[in-house]
């Protein structure tokens, strides 16, 4: 059956919601060929245009009615998805990151994940997530990060949340994050905070495979990203602060303690001080680097991972190194956010579509080499002619051929 009678097919069957689902339709179909294209040998392909495997890490089954977003993502990601308890993996640079151990985790969390979003604000304007007519070329950069973290729930199966944060009346309004974590982690074992221009690299990359690689034990409550070695970024005692932007954060009675203590630390019963951070900057990032830090410094308390690793992105790469290799985080130019989200998808659309191209080339690719142009006319070449031509071959082309 060729594509087109099996597109009539399908619509001519649709009910009244037919024409988005005609959408999706229309996007599942590339991969649903990319999937088939697995499990068949293509010799009529020349070697030429053989490309390298993707490499295939599960078999996913589909239904072949279901067209929903969930499956469309499934589709895209799940075959692909990195096992959590892999000894190693090589990034799009093709540099390696081994474990430094036995994996911790050697099971999905799934739901015991939970990827937070929170915002005090409506985010009903223009471009923003809540508005009911978002566009991909007027998006906020806010909206793809919050898409992002959701998306990265779906595909790995882990509880997604936006908070509506009510507000502090006399913080700054990032401090929310911290009582709006704290009641997070009473309903889940492990909770991943980013802010709205922080996003994982590596969609198929799972959390539980990262919190292997950065060494989480049962002791840790909580993980962050080391910020840049500059100036602004030095706390009192002369250290770096950690960046509040992205927080993994492990369920306990310690750290529920910690939290506390961090959205009280302005109150000054504790901490002498702390109420500056109210409304200066870096608010509760300065609270918890000055006082927080310090008070909680058990070993295994508070990991602090690698700026190069989980903070910054390649374009602040001049900034300490922090090129962000599976945490991103966008302070260096907000506009990147969008443009990351379509990385998201596009590392792994771009190999499919590829696949599917070359694997269908029989039905597509015109062989008119054996023939040359004389004005209008193609005329069929004699053995001469081919080995002539063979020895002036590119004389008037170049490169790509714009
Ligand atoms: C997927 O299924 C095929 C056929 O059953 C099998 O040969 C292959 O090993 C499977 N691949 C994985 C990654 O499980
Ligand atoms: C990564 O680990 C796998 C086994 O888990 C191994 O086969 C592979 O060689 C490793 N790759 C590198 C680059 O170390
Ligand atoms: C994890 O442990 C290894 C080995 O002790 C160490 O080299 C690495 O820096 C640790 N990673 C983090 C993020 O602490």
């Amino acid at each position: 059956m060729g594509l087109n009678e099996y597109s009539y097919h399908s619509l001519a069957n649709m009910g009244p919601q037919g024409r988005w689902r005609r959408v999706l339709l229309v996007a599942m179909i590339p991969m649903a060929f990319a999937l088939v294209y697995y499990s068949y040998p293509h010799d009529y392909m020349s070697t030429r245009f053989a490309t390298s495997q993707y490499p295939q890490t599960q078999n996913d089954s589909l239904d072949a009615d279901d067209v929903t977003m969930p499956t469309i993502i499934k589709a895209l990601y799940g075959p692909i998805l990195h096992p959590v308890d892999a000894a190693n993996f090589t990034d799009e640079d093709g540099d390696v990151y081994r474990l430094h151990g036995a994996p911790k985790f050697t099971q999905k969390l799934g739901k015991k994940v939970l990827i937070l979003d929170i915002d005090s604000r409506s985010l009903t304007g223009e471009g923003q997530l809540m508005n009911k007519n978002l566009k991909w070329n007027r998006m906020r950069p806010l909206s793809a990060g919050m898409l992002s973290h959701y998306m990265f729930a779906q595909i790995h199966g882990y509880d997604y949340k936006f908070v509506r944060a009510p507000d502090y009346a006399d913080r700054w309004g990032t401090w929310v994050k911290v009582p709006m974590m704290k009641e997070a982690l009473k309903t889940h074992d492990y909770i991943v905070f980013m802010d709205s221009d922080v996003m994982f690299h590596y969609p198929h990359l799972p959390l539980e495979w990262l919190m292997n690689y950065w060494n989480m034990t049962d002791d840790t409550l909580a993980m962050m990203s080391i910020d840049p070695n500059e100036p602004q970024n030095y706390d009192m005692k002369g250290n770096r602060y950690l960046n509040t932007g992205f927080v993994i954060a492990q369920q306990s009675e310690r750290t529920q303690e910690m939290y506390k203590s961090w959205a009280e630390c302005p109150s000054e019963t504790r901490y002498p001080g702390c109420a500056k951070w109210k409304l200066d900057w870096a608010h509760e990032q300065a609270a918890f680097g000055n006082y927080l830090r310090y008070d909680y410094d058990r070993p295994d308390d508070i990991r602090v991972l690698p700026c190069v690793e989980a903070n910054g992105a390649p374009e602040a790469a001049n900034r300490g190194g922090c090129k962000g290799v599976f945490v991103r985080h966008f302070w260096v130019d907000k506009g990147l956010v969008a443009k990351n989200l379509a990385d998201q998808v596009m590392q792994y659309f771009l190999p499919r579509l590829h696949q599917l191209y070359l694997s269908t080339a029989h039905e597509h690719i015109v062989d008119a080499k054996g023939y040359r142009l004389d004005g209008a006319d193609l005329i069929e070449m004699t053995e001469d002619e081919k080995e002539a031509l063979r020895k002036e071959a590119g004389k008037n082309q170049k490169d790509e051929g714009f």
